[in-house]
């Protein structure tokens, strides 16, 4: 058995930093005492809730008859639209998603009515025994008959670039690309890319009860507090001050508890308020994959031109999103995949359309990564085109069109300043001894006549901000209490991605005190108000901050009063250490314990509480003119993966794993590498195995593990080697100069994909494009076999003397 990290690689022998302290929640997470909202102290009286859910994908609903319903066992209440006091709509940004469905419903397993019972089983049981109608219409499940057929659930966007300018002008900007018809060469095609099922393994759950004064409190699984907090407001005609929102974590989010938590909770609120109890609302799984949404598949078309060198010059990126039945989030992923239409390269003159297609199955939403992933497949795709079209290496082609001084403006006209990916490249692919292996796998494809090796070195550059300004902004609290401890608030939520720990870490830091002086509480709207979702990966970047400008406050306070009461020098003040350190006016050095300090600013009423604020700098986009600077910086990461494939069977593995990934100067490089570890096994699983398969009346048919498969432990890769870039921090000014490290990770696991498609190219010696859709599971990977080995033999039938590989 083979080492999982090579004991010579720079990992094994640099001594760990000093920041690379366990999560927060480590050791409670692996004997089960961390606890998540279904582990908390049950209030007496609690009521169960379950959910009807349609048994179409889209129609109207013509019978609806909750008699037995009403009448089973345990049941204490049922709840259709008709019982809510406000308005009956949970969408996150656009409207568009009732709570329950009122007279049609627009895809199987959307929800129709609810259930409170004494019991979770008597709750589940009930639901089964409703009536329900439905006068069926034919579902829409694909999204490009969606596009042609306009059934959408938002407008197009385009940017385009052209003549070194962005055309900001919209009647002028859908054109074609005349730079791209007249270039001496092209390569064109199309891509589908599957969704993703988050799979968190705490499920979607809220707990909600009667709070104060005819309030309401819901602990909630969610990513985005506030948004609990202002749809329960909504929907039960309360004003945002009556309802306090909280959560302590989440086992996982990854997007999927962005906006949809948001439903959920307001579910068991909607059951408080009508029951006057307690009420918790947990799905089981198969009924949470139904109703919630998933990452966005995508239907993507490109067509490139280039030199002879393998320089682009033109691009027309069409990307087609598959929205589900309404907007939820859609306008931003879309978006984002337009951002990441041109990954880490300069297109030249460039034109990029998102269409956000409406379909009936539940609304897609955020997934790690938010449309970004989507949106760089075709580019990758086709560099590897170009460079099979002009036999040269495909990392060269890559490297020739990477955005560098003078090619640095994207098409949305932001100028890449960070010119890190091309140094990153390279030293990966010294690191991963890309040249030598590349030609090792292409000696044993020519003599492996079934088992063929692919290796594709690609890299990821992932704009860091909420692509909607207002989004990016953040509150933390700090308190100090006599016995010097200290309790930190902010409005980030902790998913296991580590966020709790890093601000602990820097409040810790800049206070000179221990780490376990330093604890945060749960996130609760009550403290922090109008939080922003924790997601986009700027959950450090903006609350962390916030945290240390409180930090630095308390700081600045207890220098003042120290500095007049113990007749200190100005200016030889620090914090380090747990004590207070300067030197006196006399000239004596001068020392005092925290504990004793925060004592004696106590004694002389100085105030230990503190508030910090941090909006991300820099930021706009303009949709109007579709330009602007909608990030403000880039995260920079590659990743060389080595696959083998049974072109007999399509099965395959992945055998050796390198990334090099840029996370500036680090806050936690414990974190932050399982961070990459985690996204880059993640971003496998969407791109090989996770297979979401509906019906053709839209019935999702993969809505288990069974049938769903998640990477496991087995399908790690063999040889997995993380290292971060060192010597680069953020050239702008993050928290300690660090880089968000949440989302960018996943997209190297496009390597993979990217060397399925190399194996798959050697069985025509590297001469043509297999088209490889994702997932690619064994059976798409046998196909694109399959299509090669007949288009070898058709050219071998039309030209009998040419020799074959
Ligand atoms: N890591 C763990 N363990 N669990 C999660 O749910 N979510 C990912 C990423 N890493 C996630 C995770 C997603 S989608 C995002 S946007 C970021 O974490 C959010 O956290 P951050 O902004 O604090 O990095
Ligand atoms: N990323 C992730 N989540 C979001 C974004 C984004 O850009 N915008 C709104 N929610
Ligand atoms: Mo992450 S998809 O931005 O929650």
């Amino acid at each position: 058995m083979r080492q999982l990290i090579d004991p010579q690689s720079s990992l094994t022998r640099a001594a760990p930093p000093r920041n690379t302290q366990a999560h927060e929640s480590a050791v409670g997470h692996v004997t089960g005492r961390a606890s998540y909202t279904d582990d908390l102290h049950q209030p007496a009286g609690l009521l169960h809730l379950a959910v009807g859910l349609s048994p179409s994908a889209s129609g109207r609903i013509t019978r609806l008859d909750l008699a037995a319903v009403r009448t089973a066992p345990g049941v204490v209440r049922v709840l259709t639209a008709a019982d809510i006091p406000g308005h009956n709509e949970v969408g996150a940004v656009f409207p568009g998603d009732p709570l329950l469905a009122e007279d049609s419903v627009r895809y199987h397993g959307q929800p129709i009515f609810a259930v409170v019972a004494s019991s979770l089983r008597a709750a589940r049981q009930a639901v089964t025994k409703a009536i329900i109608e439905i006068d069926d219409a034919a579902p829409l499940l694909d999204p490009v008959e969606a596009i042609a057929t306009h059934q959408t659930v938002l407008p197009k966007h385009v940017q385009r670039r052209e003549h070194n300018r962005v055309v900001v002008a919209e009647e002028q900007r859908d054109k074609p690309l005349a730079r791209l018809e007249s270039a001496p060469l092209q390569v064109a095609g199309e891509l589908f890319i599957g969704g993703q099922e988050h799979f968190y393994l705490e499920g979607q759950i809220a707990m909600a009860e009667p709070w104060e004064d005819d309030g309401i409190r819901v602990l909630t699984s969610t990513q985005h507090p506030s948004e609990v907090q202002k749809l329960v407001a909504e929907v039960l005609a309360l004003p945002l001050h009556a309802v306090v929102a909280e959560v302590r974590r989440m086992g996982g989010g990854f997007g999927g508890k962005e906006s949809q938590a948001a439903a959920v909770g307001v579910m068991a609120a909607l059951a408080v308020v009508t029951t006057g109890r307690p009420v918790k609302f947990r799905m089981p799984r198969e009924t949470d994959m139904k109703v919630t949404g998933k990452r966005h598949p995508f239907h993507n078309r490109y067509q490139v031109g280039f030199d002879h060198s393998g320089v682009i010059q033109a691009a027309r990126i069409e990307l087609i999103g598959d929205c589900g039945h309404s907007p939820d989030l859609s306008a931003g992923v879309v978006d984002r995949a337009m951002f990441h239409a041109s990954n880490a390269y300069y297109l030249g003159d460039s034109l990029v359309i998102g269409h956000r297609a409406k379909t009936n199955t539940a609304s897609n939403t955020a997934f790690r990564g938010f449309g970004g992933p989507q949106g760089m497949l075709p580019i990758e795709n086709a560099i590897d085109d170009i460079a099979r079209t002009l036999n040269l290496d495909p990392l060269e082609v890559r490297k020739r069109n990477f955005y560098a001084p003078g090619r640095d403006v994207t098409h949305y006209g932001q100028q890449v300043e960070q010119h890190l990916i091309l140094p990153l490249v390279e030293q990966l692919e010294r690191d991963s001894d890309y040249r030598t292996r590349r030609q090792q796998i292409a000696a044993y494809n020519r003599t492996s006549p079934i088992i063929k090796r692919g290796l594709a070195l690609t890299p990821v550059q992932f704009g860091i901000s909420f692509t909607a300004p207002h989004l990016n902004q953040g509150g933390a609290m700090l308190r100090i209490y006599t016995d010097g401890s200290v309790l930190a608030n902010h409005g980030g939520t902790e998913m296991g991605q580590g966020l709790h720990t890093k601000v602990c870490q820097v409040v810790a830091r800049e206070l000179g005190i221990a780490l376990d002086d330093v604890r945060i509480s749960a996130t609760r709207t009550d403290k922090i108000p109008n939080t922003s979702p924790t997601a986009a990966s700027s959950g450090a970047d903006i609350n962390a901050m916030a945290a240390r400008r409180a930090a630095l406050t308390l700081k600045e306070r207890l220098f003042e009063f120290a500095r007049r009461h113990y007749d200190l020098e100005e200016g030889t003040l620090a914090l380090e250490d747990n004590a207070l350190t300067a030197t006196t006016l006399a000239g004596a050095p001068f020392r005092l314990a925290w504990a004793e300090l925060i004592q004696q600013a106590y004694l002389n009423r100085i105030s230990l509480a503190a508030e910090g604020f941090y909006a991300t700098p820099k930021i706009g986009y303009d949709p109007t003119t579709a330009r602007g600077r909608p990030f403000f910086y880039y995260a920079y990461g590659a990743a060389a993966t080595e696959v083998e494939i049974d072109t007999l069977s399509g099965e395959h593995r992945v055998r050796r794993v390198d990334i090099l990934h840029d996370v500036g100067d680090s806050l936690n490089p414990a974190i932050d590498r399982g961070q990459i570890e985690g996204g880059y096994i993640q971003g496998l699983g969407w791109l090989t195995t996770e297979e979401l398969k509906w019906n053709e009346r839209g019935q999702l048919m993969t809505s288990g593990p069974s049938t769903y498969k998640i990477p496991a432990y087995s399908d790690a890769p063999i040889d997995f080697r993380v290292s971060l870039l060192s010597g680069h921090p953020n050239s702008e000014a993050t928290i300690y100069r660090s880089k968000a490290v949440g989302e960018p990770p996943l997209m190297l696991a496009i390597s993979a994909w990217a060397a399925l498609r190399d194996a798959i190219a050697s069985l025509d010696g590297y001469r043509s494009n297999p088209r490889l859709n994702t997932p690619a599971t064994p059976e798409q990977v046998l196909l694109a076999c399959q299509a090669m080995r007949a288009q070898v033999a058709n050219q071998a039938a039309a030209a009998p003397s040419e020799e074959l590989p």
